[in-house]
């Protein structure tokens, strides 16, 4: 039996599969994070531990691990929280869930687009508000996304099931940006490659964003960028905040450089960039999109059957770790 620690409270699937394997599962009490401190004493002391993406585990965190460490299973398919080569240097297999989540993080990317397109929120607000006075032609006009085209920044898992749902759902053209091109892909969706993402963006009507957040893809959207996009161009962003510069955005926003923007995520979560948040034409949301009750008992589900097979000696479904 191992000493199994899960940070915060995640569906119940999860943990019930850690019991059930014999494991000694403690979950961290209360709707508080986990502190920093606490976090530290626990790689000292539990012999798995499941992460949640916004707890912070950095070289000179994990040289701080006991021996008795052998996995972490991070509770999302993103581990840009997690310094992998520091773990993999102590011996700590680094696990996430990829798969399990593409659909739901495919289904808020094209919430967000079209809830954009079709000024949904502002439109609800509007009617709450009382100022809807009977029928008018010209009344909150959104733009069609039939025949437009959408723009998918890395071609990932998740970035092909967003492009899908557009093309298919919604008679949407698509292009791609990534290191190399997907033939299968192309032939299913008849996709155009851009292999320089300057070439695309002035090209595109709406640009979803699907690569992790690295060293190079820091700030890949940055004022330039922003700049040369068209003026009705549509963003939307579910993977992770600082891949957009976010206080340029709010300027292009501000100065009507692109139309709209919808952001899951942001680039000093849970803050805000000063301005963003009054901006009509912005849709933000507090990063749910893997968030269906679906989802996330899946992901608890593959996390805990990662930290089994890692402490079993055998082989986790979703390494991180080369
Ligand atoms: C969520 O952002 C994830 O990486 O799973």
């Amino acid at each position: 039996m191992s000493k199994i620690l899960i940070t915060y409270q995640i569906p119940e699937a999860g943990e019930e599969k850690l019991r059930g394997a014999g494991h000694d599962v403690t979950v961290h009490e209360g709707s508080a994070l986990i502190e920093p401190a606490a976090l530290a004493a626990a790689l000292k002391e539990y012999d798995g531990i499941l992460t949640l993406l916004t707890e912070k585990l950095g070289a000179d965190e994990l040289a701080e691990a006991g021996d008795q460490l052998k996995v972490i299973a991070n509770y999302s398919v993103g581990y840009d929280n997690i310094d992998v080569p520091a773990a993999t240097a102590k011996g700590i297999t680094v696990t996430n869930t990829p798969g399990v989540l593409n659909d739901a993080v495919a289904e808020h990317a094209i919430a967000l687009l079209v809830s954009l397109a079709r000024r949904v929120v502002e439109a609800d607000q509007f009617t709450r508000d009382g100022k809807y006075e009977g029928w008018r032609p010209q009344l909150l006009m959104g733009t069609s996304l039939t025949g437009k085209t959408l723009g998918i920044v890395g071609l990932g898992r998740i970035g092909s099931e967003v492009a899908k749902r557009a093309k298919n759902g919604f008679g949407m053209k698509i292009a791609y940006n990534d290191l190399k091109p997907n033939t299968d892909f192309e032939a299913e969706t008849e996709a155009t490659y851009y292999e320089n993402l300057d070439d695309m963006l002035p090209e595109m009507d709406a640009i979803s964003v699907h690569v992790p957040l690295l060293d190079a893809t820091h700030h890949l959207i940055n004022a330039d960028r922003l700049a040369t996009m068209k003026e009705s161009a549509l963003l939307v962003n579910t993977s992770r905040g600082p891949v957009i510069d976010e206080d340029a955005l709010v300027m292009a926003l501000q100065n009507d450089v692109i139309r709209g923007a919808a952001l899951d995520v942001f680039e000093d979560e849970p803050k805000l960039k000063p301005g963003l948040a009054e901006l009509p034409n912005v849709i933000i949301t507090p990063h749910i999109a893997s968030g269906t009750i679906e989802t996330r008992s899946a992901m608890a589900e593959l996390a805990a059957d990662n930290i089994i097979a890692v402490l079993a000696g055998e082989k986790p479904p979703t390494p991180v770790t080369k």
